[in-house]
Parts: C-alpha cells; sequence; structure tokens
C-alpha cells in the first residue's frame, strides 16, 4: 500500500528518494512522486501516473536538492493521476505533504474551513495540506505550530511527512495508526514508512508512536509527544541485510520465495527447538496461553489462513478450544468470548489495520494477546503482550508464500510446547524437529519438480477462467489459500472448498473441462474426497489430485512425500503456489505486483 520516504542533509536526496521508493514498490502503488528543495531557492516537484521507473524518466538532470519527500499512491479517495498523486501541495506553493492513511473527517473540514479554496485533486491529503496553509497564513503560525492545530482537528489513519519552503532543511512528521520511522544515518536523517526503503542509508530507526510530532533536521530528531513535552528515546537496530530484498537471478520475487520455504523451515526449527527438538519459548507466554480457556487467532487473507491450520494443531496438540476470525469481521461484531481468551495475530507485515484494529480492542479490554510476525517492532508486534517472530527474511511478492508456512510451522511448535506442558500425549509424542526436517526436505523435492507443476498449469489452468480447489477438514483450509493463490496472481476466479459441501449447490457450476484440484492427505477422509471427485468427472470436470505417498493410488497427479498429517498443509500448499505462479508467468502477468493488491494494507 502507499508509501513514503524522505531525507534532510544529504546532497543525494533525489537518488535516496528514488531508490527507497523503488523498495516500497512490492507493496503495490498505482502513482508516485518526489519534492526536493536544495536549501537555495530551487526546489522541483516530480509527479507520475504508473511505475517508478515512468517517475525515473520524468526525472530530468537538472532536478537535485538535499531535503525531499516521496511516495507512491495506491488510490483510496480519487482516481490514478498525476493531480491526485502526492506530494501534494498548498496553493501558495509552501507546503508539501506526503500521506499515508485515510482522514474519515476530511469532507467536514473542507467544508468547515476550506470553502473557498480551490482543489486541485480529489484527496484527502490536499484537505490536509490546505488547512495547514490557511492556519500558518491567517494565524501567522510556523510551520509546526500549524501542523499541529491541523492535526488537532484530524479523524482517522495517517502517517504525514511535511515540508515548508520557509524552513526547508525540516521535516515535520506524524502519524496515528499507520507506521513511520526516522532513520539515522551518518551525517543526515531520513524518514520512512517501512524500514527495507532506507535499509542502504542506515540500519538504525527512531520508532515514533502515535500522536507524537517530530522534527527532522539534518543533524537531528526532535520527538514531541501530544502534550508537547519532549521525548527521549534511543534508536533501534534492524538486523536486515539491503540485500535480502534482492531478487537476485530469480525472474520474479515469489518464485524466490517459494524455493525459500525449506530453509525457513530449517531456521524455524534452530530458533525455536533446542538440539533434541525440545521447543525453546519463552516461559511467560507459556504460562499466559495456559491459563486461557479458548484461543482466538485473528488474521486477513493468507494469514487467516494460516490461521486455519493453527487451529487444528492447538486443538490436537494442546487440547484447548481454538477460534479463527477474520480480523475486519471480528472487529466490529465481536463473537460472545470465553471467559479467559487469549488472542493471537498472525500477520506477516505487522501492520495490516483490520487486524490492528482488533489488537486495539483487545488491549483496552486487558486480554493477553501473541503476535506472530515477519517483521521485527512492527506496530502489531510492539502492541501485543508477547511477539514470536517468522525469521522468513523479507517476504517482499505480493501473494504471501513463505509467511504461510512459517506461520504454520511456527504455531506447530507452540502447540507443541503448550501441548506438553499441559501434558497432552499426542503432544509429547510429537517430534516436531525430525517433522520439520522431513517437511524442508519434502518442499526441496516439490520445488525440485517445477517443470512438471509448470506442465500442470499450463493444461488445467491456463484455458480456463474458473477453478476449485477441494478438500476436508485440514485439506479445506489449505484448498482456500491455494485458491487465493491462484485468484490474485492469474486472475483466474478460483474457490477453495470442503469437497463434501460442493454437492448441496456449487457443483451447479461444473462443466465440461471445469479445473478441479482436490487435495487428498488425511486418511479418515480420503475415500470421502475421492468420491467428491468422481462426482465432478462425471459433469465433466478435468481433475487433479494432489496426495500425501501413504494415500495414492495409481493415477494421482501430483504424489507428495509423507510427513505428519497434521503438517502437510506445509507440503501442499507448494504445488498450489507454483500452480498460481505458472498460471500468472504463462499467461504474461506481473507475478509479483498483481493489479489492485497491496502487500501491507494499512487501511480498514
Ligand atoms: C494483504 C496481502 C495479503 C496478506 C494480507 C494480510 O491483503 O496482499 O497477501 O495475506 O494483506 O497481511 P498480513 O501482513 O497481516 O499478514
Amino acid at each position: 500500500m502507499c508509501g513514503i520516504v524522505g531525507v534532510t542533509g544529504n546532497d543525494n536526496a533525489v537518488k535516496i528518494l528514488v531508490e527507497g521508493l523503488q523498495k516500497l514498490e512490492y507493496r503495490g502503488y498505482d502513482s508516485a512522486g518526489i519534492y526536493v528543495n536544495d536549501q537555495k531557492g530551487n526546489d522541483y516537484l516530480v509527479k507520475t501516473k504508473g511505475r517508478i521507473s515512468q517517475l525515473r524518466e520524468k526525472i530530468t538532470p537538472d532536478v537535485h536538492g538535499s531535503t525531499g519527500i516521496g511516495h507512491t499512491r495506491w488510490a483510496t479517495h480519487g482516481v490514478v493521476s498525476v493531480d491526485n498523486a502526492h506530494p501534494h501541495f498548498s496553493n501558495d506553493d509552501r507546503f508539501y505533504l506526503v500521506h499515508n492513511g485515510v482522514i474519515d473527517n476530511f469532507q467536514e473540514i473542507k467544508a468547515q474551513y476550506l470553502s473557498d479554496v480551490p482543489f486541485r485533486s480529489q484527496t484527502d491529503t490536499e484537505v490536509v495540506v490546505q488547512l495547514i496553509d490557511k492556519f500558518a497564513v491567517e494565524d501567522n503560525l510556523d510551520a509546526k505550530s500549524a501542523f499541529l492545530k491541523a492535526l488537532s482537528l484530524l479523524k482517522g489513519s495517517y502517517a504525514f511527512l511535511l515540508m515548508d519552503r520557509e524552513q526547508p532543511d525540516t521535516l515535520f512528521v506524524a502519524k496515528n495508526k499507520s507506521p513511520l520511522l526516522v532513520g539515522v544515518a551518518d551525517g543526515f536523517n531520513v524518514v520512512c514508512s517501512d524500514a527495507m526503503a532506507m535499509l542502504r542509508e542506515t540500519h538504525d530507526f527512531l520508532e515514533i508512536m502515535d500522536g507524537e510530532v517530530v522534527t527532522v533536521t539534518p543533524n537531528d530528531v526532535k520527538i514531541q509527544d501530544a502534550d508537547g513535552n519532549p521525548v527521549e528515546r534511543k534508536t533501534y537496530h534492524v538486523d536486515m541485510n539491503a540485500d535480502e530484498t534482492d531478487k537476485g537471478t530469480y525472474p520474479f520475487y515469489m518464485l524466490k520465495e517459494v524455493d525459500e520455504q525449506p530453509n525457513v523451515m530449517r531456521k524455524l526449527a534452530q530458533t525455536y527447538l533446542s538440539e533434541h527438538g525440545e521447543p525453546q519459548i519463552d516461559d511467560k507466554l507459556i504460562k499466559a496461553m495456559q491459563a486461557a480457556d479458548r484461543l482466538y487467532i485473528i488474521g486477513a487473507g493468507t494469514s487467516y489462513h494460516a490461521g486455519l491450520v493453527g487451529k487444528r494443531l492447538f486443538e490436537r496438540l494442546a487440547h484447548i478450544p481454538t477460534e479463527v476470525h477474520v480480523s475486519s469481521e471480528f472487529a466490529y461484531e465481536q463473537p460472545m468470548l470465553a471467559d479467559k481468551p487469549f488472542f493471537i495475530f498472525l500477520t506477516q507485515s505487522g501492520e495490516t489495520a483490520d487486524s490492528r484494529e482488533v489488537l486495539v480492542n483487545v488491549n483496552d479490554a486487558g486480554y493477553p494477546s501473541l503476535t506472530i510476525t515477519n517483521v521485527q517492532n512492527s506496530t502489531l508486534s510492539r502492541e501485543a503482550s508477547y511477539t514470536l517472530l517468522l525469521h522468513a527474511g523479507p517476504e517482499i511478492a505480493v501473494a504471501s508464500t513463505k509467511a504461510y508456512t512459517a506461520q504454520i510451522a511456527l504455531e506447530a511448535i507452540l502447540a507443541k510446547a503448550l501441548g506438553e506442558v499441559n501434558g497432552q500425549i499426542v503432544a509429547q509424542n510429537f517430534n516436531i524437529r525430525q517433522q520439520l526436517g522431513l517437511v524442508a526436505t519434502g518442499m526441496q523435492a516439490i520445488v525440485d519438480e517445477k517443470a512438471k507443476i509448470e506442465d500442470l498449469a499450463n493444461n488445467y489452468l491456463m484455458k480456463s477462467n474458473r477453478a476449485f480447489y477441494i478438500g476436508r477438514g485440514i485439506d479445506h483450509a489449505v484448498s482456500l489459500e491455494a485458491a487465493l493463490k491462484l485468484k490474485e496472481i492469474s486472475y483466474v476466479q478460483a474457490e477453495g472448498f470442503a469437497s463434501g459441501e460442493l454437492k448441496h449447490g456449487t457443483i451447479a457450476l461444473i462443466e465440461k473441462d471445469t479445473p478441479v484440484i482436490g487435495f487428498i492427505t488425511q486418511a479418515k477422509t480420503a475415500g470421502l474426497t475421492r468420491s467428491n471427485l468422481q462426482e465432478t468427472m462425471a459433469r465433466g470436470a478435468k481433475t487433479m489430485t494432489i496426495v500425501r505417498e501413504g494415500l495414492a493410488i495409481d493415477g494421482d497427479t501430483l504424489v507428495l512425500p509423507d510427513v505428519d498429517e497434521m503438517l502437510m498443509p506445509l507440503l501442499t500448499v507448494v504445488p498450489a503456489q507454483l500452480l498460481a505462479y505458472y498460471t500468472s508467468l504463462n499467461k504474461g502477468l506481473d507475478v509479483d505486483k498483481p493489479r489492485n493488491l497491496a502487500k501491507s494494507v494499512t487501511v480498514e
């Protein structure tokens, strides 16, 4: 989703901003822009629709400066156009502003304060920059005071980066709900909505809290809390290599990330298991979970799907009732809760606004919580009672792959830890270290079969604009993720379906050559799913089976290595990821940046 970068005190400001924006491309955007000022009376604004490469083309050699701000926009208010792209500026050209988030009351503000001001865009952001200018001019306020006065009127979510031509070396920063960080570099400072954007400049970042206002100059960062008091804060170190965010020799990040999954499994085992395979999880976290009478897993998109598998793991291994909820639903229609709930937030980015909304309510109610995330110091990680990191390395492709499998593997480790302290025999007998080893080897065997999977994608999915993935129980959970992968990047309308439910209505959609892909990994339901596949074949469907070796029969399409049934999702999802990848690739689509989607969705 929208991305923000800023820099002050470096003569290469243009390069730093554009490279920063390039690093944020993966989040999804449809237009981009920069504003730079050279402190000598020259300033430049360049905006474009489309990609950063188009922005680069528009940046002529004369564009230079030492302080500047930049933005990638994912349209919320107003169509995709140059006028609606950020930075936005006041009519007297004094203030320049970039913004992530949504101002809920911008129409009211416009009507009440700015009825005589002509607007050139349809955005909520332009309302804010015109408002700041109005207060500066009419009330004779300096930039910071005008900014504070405007902020006091706003409702909604925002990360703002403001520049004033009258103080051209200063970045004014404020946030509410949307992420924003200040980076402290050598002799200059930067601001960004995602540390990844500035890893080439620094690894040392300062968090900004909701309600604070920060002024950043080349040699100084001043934080002020909501009551105007100065705040001292130490930087934290982001332990990520800028090279980890490169795709190396891979044509797309998604393929690289699919291939990284065996290593991610090994890394999780190394991080969270002892040499003898005993889970190494913070005792306090385990005690807090033990005290609960029900677990609530909250997530969106792929993370929600990882929660559906997690539910089975917590119930089978730890014997604790577990519910899984879509965050955007739970936030506004909370179900009746158990007496002692414990919340688990699954979120790759740690920034998803829908999930954060639930966490805010959970914190208000005083319930304990855990965030399982891939991003150190992300908002949901900071705000939950406990955090476990996925250690999957940066996930850049919009379609989530290694974060899903990492989430499931970590849920399994946690469920095993909890089950053991709860004296559950199933947990005691579950050799997680050995199983994760088998999973890693199994994943490797599947990713080594790419050519075969590409053929299957060509034969089954290239010619159809619809597809069904079916399965029962845990296989059904994976079928939802498999269908989501295909939808996201190949635009084939796909559904994940409980195979027994298909005949109760949806089978009406099956016609000649409709692809139906069955997951068969659970002994108890294998025969039933096979029968359901037969029912679709009898109506012309073109069926494919993805089966665990122990349950395979002649004629199965893809036979996967055997691991414990509970962990089979870690293997079955891999061919589904690759089927989606090759369908998208062979349709000539942008695999990593599918239309309309954003990697980190920071608006509700
Ligand atoms: C976006 C992404 C999905 C992701 C979902 C939840 O919609 O495109 O891939 O699953 O957000 O993201 P999170 O970071 O909370 O896991």
